[in-house]
């Protein structure tokens, strides 16, 4: 029963696929959740594209349908939170709120030869020391000077400061704020830490980079901390505090109370990234992981991580479902893929957006390897879900070499947690104990909290800490010669995902 006196908090989680918003209470309980999906456009191989202004009236329809769930009236909320999909691109017209392109998604390659133009003769980490990041289509600033070259006239009009940009918090935060209305067009360190236009020392756009992508200042949003008041909602949620942003899987790291030095997790969902938090300093990868933000409270010191990217997991299992129907509902993968004992020698390595970490490579496109006569939909079905252990243990053998450190157990969250066997082949795979939490949706938890935080609905850390319970564990059982042969096969199947572009 909703408690008409007390006080809620609600997040929105704008993802890949869908939107969601989730309602919670002082103990970070969820009271009701409502969700939708939007278009996934695929106008060219390797291009993904999403229309902003249909993001945002699944956002408002999810956010009267969370309201309604919990019976409750706007006032009640104590606070906003906004947690996004990262990296994706809008740029809008300022004077009538209306995007003049697509969103240019994460997953879309069509900025990589303009990445490999861009690294010249200093190659794909031209920009890392400053930003954390390798030159990878993957990125926001590409697909913004992409955009901006594209779009006849656009260039012109946003010199003359009539376009904004933002990733998909801004746009929703200037949308929520009020639009063309006074809508505020700010962003925050850990989103605007994805659009490889931000340095990470000073937290503020580098002008260098800007000049060198050709990218106006006008354009951009003010860069603020994850937890603070950029505004108060207007329309439906009218007088509600907007208090925080963060990325998802920073939204995640907050969530899953990943706030010691050394603590990570990982977050199955349309890809699957893994974030260490490192503390107050940045830590610079030699092992193909990104350094990246992980929050700012306020005016607090600001926390970094080391990420482990990868770009397609939960999406397998879709492509799986939807373009080879082979299943047809994602759930059927678990009883299809328990039906027989093993892979069947094959291996599907899942490069449609070339490979993220560790690899960055995009070159690399999806290859199936090992087949014969034997293997059927079953081995495949397997072969599906071990790609994302396989991409997960790579991601961590990785996060061992640059930091020295071994983790003795990974938590986990995102959709795929409930897939009992790829949990399994997780923890076998890893050597560790894998544990999910009981709140599953960290992501949108994370950014309840972070706007808690804000508005004073929780006092600090120790508290949100105190919230975390385990819900289930994984403990490994595979044999350790077996998990090394078929780490070696992996291997060989990704070595030969390369190559294959232009
Ligand atoms: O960097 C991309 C990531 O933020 C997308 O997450 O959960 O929408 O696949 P998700």
């Amino acid at each position: 029963m909703t408690d008409h006196t007390a006080k809620y908090v609600a997040a929105i989680d704008q993802g890949t696929t869908s939107s969601r918003c989730i309602i919670f209470d002082r103990n970070g309980a969820v009271v009701a959740v409502d969700q939708r999906e939007h278009r996934q456009i695929f106008p060219k191989p390797g291009w993904v594209e999403h229309d902003a202004t249909e993001i945002w009236s699944k956002v408002q329809a999810v956010v009267a349908g969370a309201i309604a769930k919990a019976g409750l009236r706007a006032d009640r909320l104590s606070a906003l939170g906004i947690t996004n999909q990262r990296e994706t691109t809008v740029l809008w017209d300022r004077a009538t709120g209306k995007p003049v392109h697509n969103a240019v998604v994460w997953q879309d390659t069509r900025t990589s030869a303009l990445c490999r133009r861009l690294g010249g003769t200093a190659g794909q980490d031209r920009f890392r020391d400053a930003t954390g990041l390798p030159l990878a289509s993957y990125f926001s600033g590409p697909k913004v000077a992409w955009l901006l070259d594209d779009v006849p006239g656009l260039r012109a009009r946003a010199e003359r400061g009539e376009i904004a940009f933002g990733t998909i918090d801004s746009w929703l935060i200037w949308n929520l704020t009020g639009g063309t209305d006074g809508g505020r067009h700010v962003t925050d360190v850990t989103n605007a830490g994805r659009t490889m236009l931000m340095n990470l020392k000073t937290l503020q756009w580098d002008p260098s980079i800007l000049a060198a992508m050709n990218i106006p200042e006008a354009v951009l949003p003010e860069i603020r901390s994850s937890a603070e008041v950029y505004g108060t909602a207007v329309g439906q949620l009218a007088g509600v505090p907007v208090a925080s942003a963060l990325g998802d899987q920073q939204a995640a790291v907050f969530g899953q109370a990943c706030f010691d030095v050394g603590t990570a997790k990982n977050t199955y969902g349309t890809g699957s990234f893994l974030l260490l938090n490192t503390g107050n300093r940045p830590v610079a990868s030699k092992s193909g992981l990104l350094t990246t933000m992980g929050y700012r409270i306020g005016g607090q010191e600001p926390v970094y991580c080391l990420e482990g990217a990868i770009a397609v997991t939960g999406a397998l299992v879709q492509w799986f479902r939807d373009q080879l129907g082979i299943i047809r509902t994602a759930d059927e993968i678990e009883p299809l893929a328990a039906s027989v004992a093993d892979n069947g020698g094959a291996y599907i390595v899942p490069a449609f957006s070339g490979l993220f970490a560790p690899y960055w490579r995009s070159d690399a496109r999806g290859v199936v390897t090992g087949l014969t006569r034997y293997v059927t939909k079953a081995h495949l079905a397997r072969a599906v879900l071990e790609a994302t252990s396989w991409q997960t243990r790579e991601v961590v053998d990785a996060m061992y070499q640059d930091s020295g450190v071994r983790i003795t157990s990974l938590k986990v969250d995102g959709g795929m947690t409930g897939n009992g066997l790829l949990m399994q082949h997780q923890a076998d795979v890893l050597g560790v104990p894998v544990i999910r939490p009981k709140v599953s949706e960290t992501t949108c938890l994370g950014a309840a909290y972070a706007a808690g935080l804000a508005t004073g609905v929780w006092d600090g850390l120790d508290e949100l800490e105190a919230h975390w319970t385990r819900d289930a564990e994984w403990t490994p059982a595979m044999d350790v010669s077996v998990r090394d042969r078929e780490y070696a096969n992996w291997r060989k199947a990704v070595e030969k995902s390369f190559g294959w572009l232009d």
